[in-house]
Formats: C-alpha cells, sequence, structure tokens
C-alpha cells in the first residue's frame, strides 16, 4: 500500500539539487556557502531567500517560509506534494510511477451506492418521466451539454431508487447513504421529483445531492443529502475539482453562494469558479481555498444577505492571511441572473475589476447608516477600527484613515489611537493553556492524533467515529492527517512532514504530540477509550449549552423539549 516509501522520496530528493532547481524558478547568487534569491513567497525586496546546497533545504529570513525542494515547488507552482514529488523525479532522472499512489478508497460501498445513484438519477431525466424538469432545465438556458457535463439527473415519484438499492447493496449500507429511508411500509426514496445535482468531493467523486424543485410549491427550495461518512459539508467546495487546475494556472479563483451561479460562469466559459453551497465558510474550507491561488475574488449574491456573507467569508480568509477582493452586483442579481441579463463580458468585466476588501467593507458598514447623525458615527468609526484591526497592510489602514477623517471631518488621531500597535500575527492566534497540566480530554486528543500518524487503522476509527476534537490544534492536525491518507492511501510521519513543514502551528502540534506520547504500540482498546473520552467532553459541552439554552427560555414546552434532549444524551454517557 505504501507504494511511495520514504526510501523512494529521499532517492527522489537526492536526484536533484535544490540549487539547481530553484535557480530554474528565480535567480541566484552564491554568498559563503550558500546562494541568495528574492523570496517569491512575499513582497520581497532584499534576496532574502537562502538556499543551502548542504543540507538541501531553502529558508527566508524575512517571511520564514522553510523547506525541502518539495515544498518550494508546491508552493511556488500551487500543486500538491504528490505533483511535486513527481516533477522532482522527472527532473532527476528518478523513475517513480505516480500514477499507482491511488486513493485507497474508504467506504467503498457507500461510494458505490452514489455512483449506482448518480447513473439512475441522470437516466430518469433522459426518459418520459424526466419531460417536465428538461423543459424547466432548457426554459432557465441550462442546455444539454451542461445537463452532461454537471451530471444533472431526476429523482422520481415512486420509490424505485431504494428497490434497486436494497437489491444490490447491504441495507446497512444503503441506510447511511442517506439516499433512502425505513419506515414501518419498508424502504423509500428520500428524494422525490427534484432536479438532481451532484455534490463531489474534492477528488470529483458524487459524495451527495442536493435536489430543486421545478414542479410544484415546497417551503425547501433545495433538498440537500444530510451528512455521511462520505459526506462533511464544511469540508466540501463545489465544483472544486473542476476548477483546480485553471485556477492554479490563472493564480485566481472566484468563490460563488450558489451551484447554479457556478454552473452558469463555467458554461460561459469562466471556469475558476467554486461555490460555498449557500453556508458560512469554514476554516476547512478557507484553507483549501488559499491554497488554490493567490488572487481569490468573492462574488456573492447582490442582496443584503450575500453582502452578509462577503463579510463573514472574508474575515475567515483574513484569519489565515489572505485578502480577498470582492465583486458586488447590482440589482440583488446573483452570478447566474447577472451573467444572463449582462453577457459574459459585462461579468469578465467585473472580474477584471473588483474592488478591493477595505473599499467593500466601508460601502457596507456605511449602508443603512445616518452619518449625520452622532450616534451612527459613533458606531461607523468603531466598526471601521475593529476591521483595520484585522489587516496589517500599513499603506491601505493609513489611506483608509485619511479617507475616513476626510469623509467624517474628524482627526485622524482619533481613529490611529484605537489601533492596535502589532496587528495579528499571520497565523491564527492560538487560545492560551488553561494549565500547564494536561486534563484527561487533551491527554487522549493528542494520543489519538499521534496514534492517527502511525497508523492508517487509526485514521479510519477517527474518520468513522469521531466528528469534532475539542482542541483547535488537534483538530487541524487530525483533519490534515486525514486528509493527507485519503489523498495519498498512505501515512508516513516523515512524508507528512515534509507535506506541512511549512506550517508552523501544525509542526509545533507534531512535536508537542511526540512530546506527550512515546510508546510505538498501541491497542484497540486504548484506542476506543481516547475516542470514548473525547466524545463524552463533547457531550458535556452540548449538555452545559442546552442547561445555558433552557434558563433562557421562557415557554414551558419548549424548556421540557430542550429537557428531554438532556436526558437523552445523559442517557448516551
Ligand atoms: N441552498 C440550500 N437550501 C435552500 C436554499 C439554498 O441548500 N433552501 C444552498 C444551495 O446550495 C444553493 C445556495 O444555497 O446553491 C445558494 O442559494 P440561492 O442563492 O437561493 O440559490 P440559487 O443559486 O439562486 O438557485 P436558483 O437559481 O436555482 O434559485
Ligand atoms: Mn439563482
Amino acid at each position: 500500500m505504501n507504494t511511495l516509501s520514504q526510501e523512494k522520496i529521499n532517492e527522489i530528493r537526492n536526484g536533484v539539487n535544490i540549487v539547481d532547481v530553484i535557480s530554474s524558478y528565480i535567480p541566484l547568487t552564491p554568498k559563503g556557502k550558500n546562494y541568495f534569491g528574492v523570496c517569491p513567497f512575499h513582497d520581497d525586496t532584499n534576496p532574502s531567500l537562502s538556499v543551502s546546497a548542504s543540507k538541501q533545504i531553502y529558508k527566508c529570513f524575512s517571511c520564514g517560509a522553510t523547506g525541502t525542494v518539495f515544498k518550494f515547488i508546491m508552493d511556488y507552482e500551487n500543486i500538491s506534494f504528490k505533483e511535486a514529488v513527481k516533477k522532482v523525479a522527472d527532473l532527476g532522472g528518478v523513475q517513480v510511477n505516480i500514477g499507482k499512489i491511488e486513493k485507497k478508497q474508504t467506504h467503498q460501498e457507500l461510494h458505490q451506492i452514489y455512483d449506482l445513484a448518480l447513473k439512475f438519477y441522470i437516466n430518469n431525466l433522459n426518459t418520459a418521466a424526466g419531460k417536465e424538469a428538461r423543459e424547466y432545465l432548457h426554459k432557465r438556458n441550462i442546455n444539454e451539454q451542461t445537463i452532461k457535463e454537471f451530471q444533472i439527473g431526476l429523482s422520481l415519484k415512486h420509490d424505485t431508487l431504494s428497490k434497486i438499492m436494497t437489491q444490490k447493496f447491504k441495507r446497512e449500507d444503503v441506510l447511511k447513504s442517506g439516499l433512502v429511508g425505513l419506515n414501518d411500509n419498508g424502504y423509500y426514496d428520500l428524494f422525490y421529483e427534484r432536479i438532481m445535482f451532484p455534490l463531489y468531493d474534492l477528488d470529483g467523486s458524487p459524495v451527495a445531492f442536493s435536489g430543486r424543485i421545478y414542479n410544484k410549491e415546497d417551503n425547501a427550495k433545495y433538498f440537500n443529502t444530510r451528512e455521511t461518512e462520505i459526506f462533511k459539508k464544511g469540508e466540501l467546495i463545489y465544483n472544486y475539482h473542476r476548477a483546480r487546475d485553471i485556477a492554479r494556472r490563472k493564480n485566481q479563483v472566484i468563490v460563488m453562494e450558489g451551484f447554479m451561479d457556478v454552473i452558469r460562469a463555467y458554461t460561459v466559459g469562466i471556469e475558476n469558479v467554486i461555490a460555498m453551497m449557500g453556508t458560512a465558510v469554514t476554516d476547512v474550507q478557507a484553507s483549501l481555498i488559499k491554497r488554490m491561488a493567490k488572487e481569490i475574488i468573492l462574488c456573492f449574491d447582490g442582496d443584503e444577505a450575500g453582502a452578509k456573507a462577503t463579510m463573514a467569508c472574508s474575515n475567515e480568509l483574513l484569519k489565515i492571511g489572505v485578502t480577498p477582493k470582492v465583486i458586488r452586483l447590482e440589482d440583488n442579481l446573483d452570478p447566474d441572473e447577472y451573467i444572463q441579463k449582462y453577457g459574459k463580458e459585462a461579468f469578465q468585466r467585473k472580474i477584471d475589476n473588483p474592488i478591493s476588501l477595505m473599499d467593500f467593507k466601508i460601502t457596507y458598514l456605511k449602508s443603512g447608516k445616518d452619518l449625520t447623525t452622532s450616534t451612527d458615527q459613533a458606531k461607523y468609526i468603531s466598526e471601521i477600527i475593529s476591521e483595520l484591526n484585522k489587516i496589517d497592510d500599513d499603506i491601505l489602514k493609513e489611506l483608509t484613515i485619511k479617507k475616513i477623517a476626510t469623509e467624517l471631518n474628524i482627526d485622524e488621531s482619533l481613529i490611529k489611537k484605537h489601533l492596535v500597535q502589532n496587528p495579528k500575527p499571520i497565523m491564527p492566534i492560538k487560545k492560551a493553556k488553561k494549565s500547564p497540566v494536561m486534563d484527561k480530554y487533551e491527554k487522549a486528543e493528542s494520543a489519538l492524533v499521534y496514534y492517527m500518524l502511525k497508523s492508517p487503522e487509526v485514521i479510519t476509527m477517527y474518520n468513522n467515529r469521531v466528528t469534532y476534537i475539542p482542541e483547535k490544534e488537534y483538530r487541524s492536525l487530525a483533519r490534515e492527517i486525514s486528509a493527507f491518507y485519503k489523498n495519498f492511501g498512505f501515512i508516513d510521519e516523515a512524508d507528512f512532514i515534509d507535506y506541512v513543514e511549512c506550517d508552523p502551528d501544525l509542526m509545533a502540534t507534531i512535536s508537542k504530540i511526540n512530546k506527550t506520547n512515546t510508546k510505538d504500540t498501541y491497542t484497540l482498546e486504548e484506542i476506543e477509550d481516547y475516542i470514548n473520552v473525547i466524545k463524552a467532553y463533547n457531550v458535556q459541552e452540548e449538555i452545559k449549552r442546552l442547561t445555558d439554552k433552557m434558563k433562557n427560555l421562557t415557554d414551558p414546552l419548549d424548556k421540557a423539549k430542550i429537557a428531554e434532549e438532556i436526558v437523552g444524551l445523559k442517557k448516551g454517557v
């Protein structure tokens, strides 16, 4: 399984000289033992990137970027570890079959169920039962080619899918899929008469559906598959697999709210587009977007909700050091409507002239306020200050302060007085530790992640049983390990470190878990124990949350409902 062993990686790395490779990207000049160049990973003016031939690593004295030849190529070209290894292998003439590092598919049955469901839905659209749905799509200017490309399908009036599925697959797997339910009358379909849009995981496998109504009134315009073992809504980005390469080439990615918007843009030839599925962007999604391209443009719906979502998404990105640009569409239009109304060229002009995040925020914070009143003025100023404290671009800060001071006719010092002196670091700020002694919860988290780095078995247990690790640092590391395993089909601590070595937070967590845990072997009981401790903690937190919530309720019925939930949770512990 471990098709790309550490030996092979070493062989590939030793096949080239890092100085030669980096100098094919940027000019290097020898100075003393090392070579120096202008660092491509920040706005460098003095050559602060040092490349060591003896250590075969590079290091920037200014921004701290560091790593091996793989890491340099990954970051410079915005490509994956696997792709970088392949490149270096080619350069060094080392034979390696990277194609063999296939992802080892976990949850095979669920994937098979989804592959079959996709075929089933696609086929329905082409039958007589699909006539009305096809007409609906055509009316929305979605042509046959687009239907094919995005694998759009149709769910039926009757429980046909559940019949097929229960004949072909194990019933427990069928029920796990979120496409079929079971009641006293037997198995039934969960989607009826909806146009089915497949949602794909990062590799492009269908793992969920969003079904849209087309022939009836319904409160829910879209109905989505619930979360399953293969579908975590907060880790998915619509169209990621189609957009990734082109976004890297253009070094630009456009983020939209809905998948219909993405389909429209893609269809008219703007292909570096992704969507967030109408929910708040999570930290996982933000870091995926960050890795796609340098220029990130948020193009959400033109209405008030879209403006609010733009604020939320940009703040999540700012936390990881990314300042996106913004497009706002007139008349409350969403990108789909805008492109249909004004055409591709008009939309392309928007993309070519995005507004800066600060300008967007100024407009946004101003809207709905009466700046002739001092109450609104004070509120406006304090909100602007809070936004300024999130950015670390001195020039932009200075310009914004000037603008606001002139606009409101106030003294610049009034704003400056409230600015935080040393703005936030690029990486998210870590919570101050409660106590130097680890409690049993943290011990369990630390041990679980430690063994995940050692064994696929533990990763699988984590994937199947742990939905949330409370401490952010362990949670981030666990997610990264799980993603690595998913992408490369194996886990190896050294490879993993190669892969994440430029992320100081992850590296700090790795050394921490290696300090706390020292054993090489584990028993399944131990892992079960850790998982149960983590779960118990989550339940306890949930009970706390519900208890607080209950305190604020007045309606005895609502109270009783929550009390019942709490009892249920306590029973589970
Ligand atoms: N969404 C959802 N459930 C809803 C409404 C929206 O899951 N009831 C999600 C969908 O993923 C959708 C996104 O939120 O892609 C954006 O919603 P919206 O702007 O309302 O959808 P549109 O893209 O405009 O869809 P359409 O044009 O078909 O109305
Ligand atoms: Mn729409």
